[in-house]
């Protein structure tokens, strides 16, 4: 269980969380939904250490983590999926697995697609094949929480519809998983019902079920999703 207990940072001047307070339980699936500036890119980041909160605390299955640099919080069992997806594009397919974990075979089985390319240059790989390869890298580490960054932006549905039941399963398998997201319309295709949290201004507007958020005009024509 990962939680964030009202949650303040400023970055760049700029105060982009401005109180939040979010819990995502082991085994369940919980997507962090705000429009651009919003603070999800901010949130995903203090919460992995990489920035130093105001105020608030982070908890790791109740510990406090705040203090606790990000290389700890990795080791801990927290993986990140940066927005864009990270990969060396230097290396190839397999040496950036390794550089995340050494027993990388799970991912593979997750996502097989990557067992034709390991030998490849990740330079080589089109965004679709980066993104994955990156999401393989975060879970190769058998995380116990899996904070995820826009993952799909940018990617093609079929793709997204191959990659987002391996996210599902690795859920119902036990992980804390949050999906931080900008697309509504892109919600709706994955999912008929999810819990989110919708994020504005570096705070939490709402948290309920997608449905429930869906009825909110107020709510949709926040997040641009209806003019
Ligand atoms: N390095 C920075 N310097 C200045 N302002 C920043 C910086 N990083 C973020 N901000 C500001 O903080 C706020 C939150 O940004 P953040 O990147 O967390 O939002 P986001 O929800 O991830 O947006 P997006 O959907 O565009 O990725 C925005 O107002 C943004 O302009
Ligand atoms: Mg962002």
């Amino acid at each position: 269980m990962i939680s964030a207990v009202d949650l303040w940072a400023r970055v760049g001047g700029v105060d982009a969380l401005r109180g939040v307070t979010l819990t995502v339980e082991k085994g369940s699936l919980v997507f962090l939904v705000g429009r651009n500036g919003a603070g999800k890119t901010t949130f995903i980041r203090t919460v992995a250490g990489l920035v130093r909160p105001l105020r608030g605390r982070v908890l790791l299955d109740g510990d406090d983590i705040t203090g606790v640099p990000p290389h700890v919080r990795a080791s801990l069992g927290i993986s990140v999926v940066h927005e864009g997806g990270r990969i060396f594009p230097e290396l190839t397919v397999e040496e950036n697995l390794r550089t995340a974990s050494d027993s990388y075979g799970d991912a593979l089985d997750l996502f097989p697609e990557l067992r034709a390319m390991l030998d490849k240059r990740a330079s080589e790989l089109s965004g679709g094949q980066r993104k994955m390869l990156s999401i393989a890298m975060a879970v190769s580490r058998r995380p116990r929480v899996l904070l995820l960054d826009e993952p799909f932006e940018g990617l093609a549905f079929s793709l997204v519809s191959r990659m987002y039941p391996v996210l599902v399963q690795l859920a119902a398998n036990g992980v804390a998983l949050l999906f931080a997201e900008s697309n509504v319309a892109l919600l709706r295709k994955l999912t008929d019902d999810a819990d989110i949290y919708v994020i504005e201004r570096g705070t939490v507007v709402f948290r309920g079920s997608l449905a429930e958020a869906l009825k909110s005009k107020e709510l949709m024509r926040m997040l641009g999703y209806i003019a």
